[in-house]
């Protein structure tokens, strides 16, 4: 069937129809290996080896990404040596071959990116990109105006400076505070570490969103395909920025994965 090249770029989620025709302008889009810089060019998506940057926009609509809500109790691998639960539990049903985009601990709850789109992880991944991650880390205690102020400035860890970009205090617990802490490096443990460097460890860790990818509405264990619109937005670096609430009470939590 042939189709306009713009129509077939944005279905496969390469970019918007009239970004695609800008890429096809900019000379950026081969079809059977010739620039296809008129916007009238017509291609049959499913004989034509169609092109952006060089990569195959087949490939392209193969990519799948997904927020999942991980539970607390669970390792971020796909499998685990010593039988401990995994995100693959809360997988089944999806036949594409995800990873996890970085990592959060056994114990740590919230919204993990998991995609088979390795040039998105990268990007999400990588420092130079700075992908915001917040996080309400219910700590011991409560820390003074002081204490906060000391991880605004930033503390020395063992590996290096960590500063975060935002420090807040959010709610009262009873013996605790939730306090809300936005990142743009996924270093191991490092809230927890930040944390500890005050006096004030961790006993909660809850990611509400990655890179403005949240989970709110949804319980752990749930998970959520990413739409187009959200993917490009992830690509041009300006996702949303998720609202963010305290997660569901842990009695709450414990929920069977879904099996699809
Ligand atoms: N910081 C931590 O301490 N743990 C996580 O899982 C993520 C960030």
């Amino acid at each position: 069937m042939q189709e306009r090249l713009q129509k077939v770029l944005s279905r496969a989620g390469v970019a918007s129809r009239r970004k695609a025709e800008e890429l096809m302008l900019a000379g950026k889009v081969t079809v059977n290996g010739k620039k296809a810089t008129e916007l009238g060019t017509k291609v049959d998506a499913a004989r034509d080896e169609i092109r952006v940057n060089g990569a195959l926009v087949a490939d392209i609509a193969e990519r799948v990404t997904f927020v999942l809500f991980k539970p607390a109790g669970c390792v971020t691998t796909l499998s685990d040596p010593e039988g401990r639960s995994t995100i693959a539990d809360y997988l089944k049903g999806v036949s594409e071959r995800v990873f996890p985009v970085g990592r959060l601990d056994y114990d740590a709850e919230g919204a993990l990116l998991v995609t088979n789109d390795g040039e998105l992880a990268n990007r999400l991944m990588h420092p130079k990109f700075g992908a915001r991650r917040t996080y309400l880390a219910k700590v011991k205690g409560e820390p003074t105006d002081g204490e906060l102020a000391k991880l605004r400035a930033g503390v020395r860890l063992d590996d290096g400076l960590a500063r975060p970009l935002e420090v807040e205090r959010m709610e009262k617990a009873e013996k605790n505070t939730w306090v809300r802490l936005v990142l743009s490096e996924g270093r191991p443990h490092l809230v927890k570490r930040l944390c500890e460097a005050i006096g004030h460890p961790v006993v909660r860790l809850f990611r509400a969103s990655y890179a403005g990818i949240g989970v709110e509405g949804m319980m752990p264990g749930e998970r959520r395909e990413l739409s187009r619109a959200e993917v490009r937005g992830l690509y041009a670096g300006r996702g949303p920025e998720a609202r963010v609430q305290l997660p569901p009470r842990r009695d709450a939590r414990r929920r069977a994965p879904r099996r699809r």
